[in-house]
């Protein structure tokens, strides 16, 4: 597993879901107040920004802690062999079905980071950490549907965008997500 001086990854757990949750909403509420609105990031924390726990039962969600004797935790991301582009688990748009490695695209999927530890080449770990553990399942596309905030970060590493897509929120508002996809050889 990635181990640097000062972040280690691990797989994530079923026991990490409070702290899970509590990490996504500060990061969004921080790191996305630039790109969505307060009611967007409103409507869309919990089913469009949240953990899906068919990645954790799966193996291929991954938790970022500091190194030291208390370790935080500070950053989260995960690959998926199945359908679903985004979502927590009561998102919008679940397939569950197996996709194949020699025809499908990995999913890239909710990776967020802490906003006190941003911009410290942490979202860059957690990517390829996870972009490994999908090639090494033999996938060799990658796709996502990525957040606003995501794309600066997703483009310096190689994806491209597909197409922009507006997910309903439950609040009737809608928020812009970019379809992105790379090829790895
Ligand atoms: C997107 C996110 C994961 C990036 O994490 P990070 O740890 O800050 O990213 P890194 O430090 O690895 O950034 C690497 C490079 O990506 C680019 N980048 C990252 N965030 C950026 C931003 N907000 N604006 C412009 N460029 C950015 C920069 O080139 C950066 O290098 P630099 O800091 O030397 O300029 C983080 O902002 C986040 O958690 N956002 C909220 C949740 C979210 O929207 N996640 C995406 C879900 S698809």
């Amino acid at each position: 597993m990635q181990h640097t001086s000062q972040f280690h990854l691990r797989l994530a757990a079923q026991d990490d879901l409070p702290a899970l949750n509590a990490l996504i909403e500060a990061s969004v509420r921080r790191l996305q107040a630039n790109d969505y609105t307060p009611r967007q990031i409103d409507g869309a924390l919990g089913t469009v920004l949240g953990v899906d726990t068919q990645l954790i039962r799966d193996g291929t969600y991954f938790v970022a802690e500091t190194v030291g004797r208390l370790p935080l935790l500070v950053g989260c991301g995960g690959w998926s062999r199945r359908r679903t582009l985004f979502g927590a688990d009561c998102g919008p748009g679940r397939l569950p079905e197996l996709l194949d490695p020699a025809l499908d695209s990995a999913r890239i999927r909710a990776i967020f980071v802490h906003p006190d530890f941003a911009r410290q080449g942490l979202g860059s770990l957690i990517l390829s950490t996870v972009e490994d553990a999908a090639r090494q399942a033999g996938f060799h596309r990658f796709e996502m549907g990525s957040t606003l905030t995501g794309v600066p970060l997703y483009a310096l590493r190689g994806y491209v965008e597909i197409e922009r897509i507006a997910v309903p929120l439950g609040n009737g508002e809608a928020l812009p997500v970019v379809k992105m996809a790379k090829i790895v050889t």
